[in-house]
């Protein structure tokens, strides 16, 4: 079993980082919430290649879940997240407490506007604000040169590129490829709410934003790809669909109604039982 060093408080971060910027290495973060699997491991390899030395954290951010969303049911599981870490190259894992994170009196709040409002800012009151702010503050407390994060969050990632911008953090934002299942599946540590029927009707998603892209590039209009998308989830089983939309690939404006001219990303939110599933793709 290999091991990694696994360090709890904000000092002990800064004094690792601090060593290793004193040898004149370079250091990237991959921020994570644990329940690690393939796609996380990709990212702690794409960071690799940016820096000497990779810092991964695992923090179930409690701000960026809604009331009524599973934070308490979100997987957790260190000892094998250590170990998949190590095993990938990861040298240093930074897993603090929510004490650590929101000590007694903590009142900040920071609202990315414009980028964080439309689809999953609208089905998710709050999250980007929490998810603004957890990242926020990690950049802060470890100090990367670069930080990775998977393109599966699509909106998340550039919600983080809007605020590293407005705020001035000096770390270079890198967005990862979405890893999948061989049947087309976006990796999450959320699959694993899927039951067997479920799991078997996922790969819609990818295969709908699939057939999205194609029709996009044969020069359909938006609204009848969007239209023809969400009757493909709903004909796949998924219960509820959140949205189905072609956006602007950096600020996530909405694009069409008639076909689109330059680069365009696909957005889409579904529901399989009690799991809520997100995707996307690029056009162009
Ligand atoms: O993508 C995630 O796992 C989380 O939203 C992040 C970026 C680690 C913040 O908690």
């Amino acid at each position: 079993m290999t091991a990694i060093a696994i360090v709890r408080t904000v000092a002990d971060l800064r004094a690792a980082v601090a060593a290793w910027k004193k040898a004149g290495e370079r250091v990237a973060m991959v921020p994570t919430m644990g329940a690690l699997h393939e796609g996380h491991l990709s990212l702690v390899a794409l960071a690799r290649t940016k820096a000497e030395r990779v810092v991964a954290s695992i923090f179930v951010n409690p701000t960026q879940f809604g009331p009524n969303e599973d934070f308490d049911a979100y997987p957790r599981g260190e000892a094998r997240d250590a170990e998949l870490l190590a095993g990938a190259g990861c040298d240093l894992l930074f897993a603090p407490t929510v004490a650590q994170m929101y000590a007694p009196g903590f009142s900040t709040r920071i609202d990315v506007t414009g980028v964080s409002e439309p689809l999953d800012g609208a089905a998710r009151p709050g999250h980007f604000g929490g998810v603004a702010l957890i990242v926020a503050k990690l950049l802060i407390q470890c100090g990367p040169d670069v930080a990775v994060f998977g393109e599966k969050d699509y909106q998340q990632l550039q919600v983080i590129k809007r605020l590293v911008e407005d705020l001035d953090i000096p770390v270079e934002i890198i967005g990862a490829p979405t890893a999948r299942a061989p049947d087309g599946l976006a990796l999450s540590s959320r699959n694993a709410y899927l039951t067997p029927a479920e799991r078997e009707i996922a790969p819609a998603l990818a295969a709908a934003l699939t057939e999205a892209g194609r029709r996009l590039r044969a020069g359909e209009s938006v609204e009848r790809v969007e239209a023809t998308g969400l009757a493909a989830l709903e004909r796949a089983g998924f219960q509820k669909i959140d949205y189905f939309e072609v956006r602007h690939p950096a600020d996530l404006s909405r694009l069409g109604p008639g076909p689109i001219e330059g680069e365009a990303r696909i957005l889409a939110a579904a529901h399989l039982g009690k799991t809520r599933l997100i995707d996307n793709m690029a056009v162009g």
